[in-house]
């Protein structure tokens, strides 16, 4: 048994303290909004946030992460009430298949907490890690930088 605390609340799950933090999140807790992309820690579409730090869920062993924040996509903001940056992307329509967004939302929400004034270039360096593949980055950048309006 594992407790952890996810989205501000605590999570007891019969998980081992080695499985994937992404594994235990879908699996255990119902939380779909951490993609499964590579599972190698390369596209970033399984991104969390840790103690607010972006970090990539596929490969950080669901123990490690004990007795601090993890705040996943469901954690941001809800349908009725979108985080900033959540409301942005749907602004910008900066979706095509869509499964990228929950890592560059996460990425983006990590960014504007560290830098609350990005410049496009640090958007566009913050973001280099996480890929997608239809292509929509100008969309995406345009709405990381109206969320930071
Ligand atoms: Fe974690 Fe690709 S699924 S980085």
């Amino acid at each position: 048994m594992l407790t952890l605390t996810v989205n501000g609340e605590p999570r007891e799950v019969a998980a081992q303290a080695s499985a994937p933090l992404l594994d235990v999140l879908r699996n255990d807790c119902g939380l779909n909004g951490p993609k499964y992309g590579c599972g190698l820690g390369q596209c970033g579409a399984c991104t969390v946030l840790v103690d607010g730090v972006a970090a990539r869920a596929c490969v950080i062993p669901a123990g490690g992460v004990k007795g601090r924040a993890i705040t996943t996509l469901e954690g941001l903001g809800s349908r009725d009430a979108p985080h900033p940056v959540q409301q942005a992307f749907i602004d910008e329509q900066a979706a095509q298949c869509g499964y990228c967004l929950n890592g560059m939302i996460m990425m983006a929400t990590a960014l504007l907490t560290e830098n609350p004034q990005p410049t496009e270039t640090e958007v566009r360096q913050a973001l280099s890690g996480n890929l997608c593949r239809c292509g929509t980055h100008v969309e995406i950048v345009r709405a990381v930088l109206m969320a930071a309006d």
